[in-house]
């Protein structure tokens, strides 16, 4: 058995089915669909792994909240950073007049008309000299000072895959974008972290991967919440603004 179909028959005996026909194309997003008796619209989480390993560990991690997430009734979709360049935030604040990031030509102003529709994120890294990979950061350094809005008010969860030690600064800084964007922050029984250097090895990682499905979980309970609070006109906050006191006055 070659290293794909180890992965795959792992993934499928994890539960997750949908995964398997993913698995056969190479494209840069993928989604697993939940079906709805009553054909209503399903909620959906939107993923970014920022791995350059389309299939690696970042990934095991996600498809395996994917995979907890359909079982829930709940859709989601990864969207692949691969190993293109991404450029980091210049802070031109040409995004305040234009409404989306100047540096039109890659993934972040997609990303953030696919967050507008997205009712959840869960947003994953390799761990690199621990912190998050620095594709990530830029992608979503720009992505929250251009389109923040789209984010704001949904629940959130990061996740990061390590030989062996970072996740938990790495957690952090990812955190950061959501808790200065009135973002729920969506926990586990664990802090959602995955050990492995290969897929194969996070698949062993039996403590990690049932962090994963219990993460997977508590955010479809926390888009339902979030949903039937809705019907009952339990509306987002509008937050007080007006106050910007830099420390220098
Ligand atoms: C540049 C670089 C730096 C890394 N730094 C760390 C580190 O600080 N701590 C750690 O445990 N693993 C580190 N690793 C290993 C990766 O975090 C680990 O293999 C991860 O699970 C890979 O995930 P992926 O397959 O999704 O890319 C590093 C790997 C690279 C390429």
């Amino acid at each position: 058995m070659n290293r794909r179909d180890f992965i795959i028959g792992s993934l499928l005996a994890l539960g997750g089915t949908p995964l398997l026909a993913s698995c056969k194309e190479k494209k840069q997003t993928e989604k697993t669909t939940a079906t709805d008796q009553k054909g209503e619209a399903k909620m959906k989480v939107l993923m970014i792994n920022g791995s350059a390993h389309e299939k690696g560990c970042t990934y095991t991690a996600l498809s395996t909240v994917a995979a907890a997430l359909q079982e829930e009734g709940i859709d989601s979709e990864i969207v692949q950073l691969g190993g293109e360049p991404y450029r980091d935030c210049i802070g031109c604040r040409a995004c305040r007049k234009l409404g989306k990031c100047v540096f039109d030509d890659d993934i972040v102003n997609k990303l953030v008309e696919k967050a507008k529709s997205a009712d959840g994120f869960i947003f994953g890294t390799p761990v690199y000299y621990s912190h998050p990979s620095g594709r990530l950061l830029s992608v979503l350094d720009r992505a929250f000072y251009s389109g923040g809005a789209a984010f704001a008010y949904k629940p959130a969860a990061a996740v990061a895959s390590a030989r062996r030690a970072g996740t938990i600064a790495s957690i952090d800084v990812i955190n950061k974008h959501f808790t200065i964007n009135n973002m729920p922050v969506i926990s586990s029984t664990y802090w959602n972290e995955v050990h492995g250097n290969t897929p194969e090895d996070v698949l062993q990682d039996k403590e990690g991967l049932q962090t994963m499905r219990n993460l997977g979980k508590n955010m479809a309970w926390a888009l339902k919440l979030i949903d039937e609070g809705k019907k009952l006109d339990i509306a987002a906050p509008v937050p007080e603004s007006g106050a910007r006191t830099d420390f220098i006055r």
